[in-house]
């Protein structure tokens, strides 16, 4: 058996910087609310019509291509975490396989929908495919261009401030070296929450879940024709949604416990991390979670201020500007940890 390392890492924001203020041209909000509540001072948008969420994949990922010295033509799976598509179907994991112009047709591409903890995810399946030795090369990538699906009406300012566009990615590679690279992952969901923080049209519900009244369905029974229904949009029900004090509760509950069972697992203490990289969602849980574990500011990364939250992209584009701002370096005991829509989460421990 191997050890997973991460070979190779890079990221992508775009361009456009969006501040608070800027946001006050669309709906009714400010910088003080933004900063207060989430510690978000700015996040980035990308070109409508020029970039999609693949487009910020394949920057990212040709860093990280770069940054491992390997060919894209290396790649032997790819594994593509967002919740932000550029298709229904199918998935942006073959649309990065083109965009990056891998004419290899050997190759798998896996698209995982675990939105926050999509890179957690991701990293504990690249794990498995990778100390198996089924594959030398996984191009992991978790990316979003939330800036095409929020609501900029003032109905949907309580998503659409945290939100950022932007994208990660790492390769995942074999190593011999003892006690090197991803030492644990753990995984967790509960669905009970599930429309708690969703975008939930279009979907085959058909209201199955929340009863059909709200959604505007047509009388008749004849099938098809209710993925959208004009009630939707005119109802903004297009957009995601989200009850924001409750993930906030179960988010500072759930992060600590999910990094303590992966020390409890390796049998390290929390003064052991070197650096936690938390999902990004919003400065005050990463604070909150910081004091619970009683870490020090050196031991804890954030660059939500920057970025805002940018889901299944966060935990790689922090690692990477950790690591290239010397943050992580060979040999920390580095802790990523995730919570989100699910709700699921999940934590790793990585020797870098
Ligand atoms: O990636 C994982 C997923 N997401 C998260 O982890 C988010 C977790 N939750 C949060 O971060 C916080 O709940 C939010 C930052 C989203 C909201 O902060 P909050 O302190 O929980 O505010 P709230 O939703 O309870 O709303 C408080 C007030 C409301 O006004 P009233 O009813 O008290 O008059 C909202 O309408 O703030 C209002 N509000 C806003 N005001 C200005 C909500 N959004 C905004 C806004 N600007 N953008």
């Amino acid at each position: 058996m191997f050890n997973t390392k991460i070979g190779g890492i890079g990221y992508y924001v775009p361009e456009t910087v969006m501040t608070n203020d800027d946001l006050t041209e669309y709906m009714d909000t400010s910088d003080e609310w933004i900063r207060e509540r989430t510690g978000i001072q700015e996040r980035r948008y990308a070109t409508k019509h020029k970039e999609t969420t693949t487009t910020l994949a394949a920057r990212a990922a040709e860093k990280a291509i770069a940054d491992a010295g390997i060919n894209k033509e290396d790649i032997d799976f790819i594994i593509f975490a967002t919740l932000s598509p550029d298709y229904f179907f199918p998935g942006s994991g073959v649309l990065l396989q083109r965009e990056l112009g891998i004419t290899n047709t050997e190759i798998g591409a896996l698209d995982i929908r675990n939105q926050c903890s999509g890179f957690i995810y991701g990293l504990s399946i690249a794990d498995q495919f990778v100390k198996t030795g089924m594959y030398k090369n996984v191009l992991l990538v978790g990316s979003e261009m939330h800036s095409m699906g929020l609501d900029f009406d003032t109905r949907g300012r309580n998503v659409t401030v945290i939100f950022g566009d932007g994208a990660g990615a790492v390769i995942c590679q074999p190593t011999e070296e003892n006690g090197k690279g991803v030492l644990t992952t753990h995984l967790h969901s509960n669905g009970t929450c599930a429309e708690e923080l969703a975008m939930i049209i279009p979907g085959s519900h058909g209201g199955y879940h929340l009863g059909t009244e709200q959604f505007g369905f047509p009388e008749d029974d004849k099938p098809g024709g209710i993925y959208i229904t004009q009630k939707m949009l005119d109802d903004h029900m297009i957009y995601p949604n989200m009850n924001g004090p409750l993930v906030f509760k179960w988010a500072v509950q759930k992060f600590p416990a999910v990094i303590q069972e992966a020390l409890k697992k390796t049998g390290y203490e929390s003064t052991d991390i070197d650096m936690l990289i938390p999902h990004q969602a919003n400065l005050r849980i990463s604070q909150f979670v910081q004091k619970v574990l009683k870490l020090s500011d050196d031991q804890v990364f954030n660059n939500i201020q920057k970025y805002g939250n940018t889901t299944a992209a966060s935990i790689p584009i922090a690692l990477c500007e950790a690591r290239d701002l010397g943050k992580v370096k060979e040999g920390d005991l580095v802790c990523l940890a995730a919570f989100g829509s699910g709700f699921t989460w999940g934590s790793a421990l990585i020797r870098w």
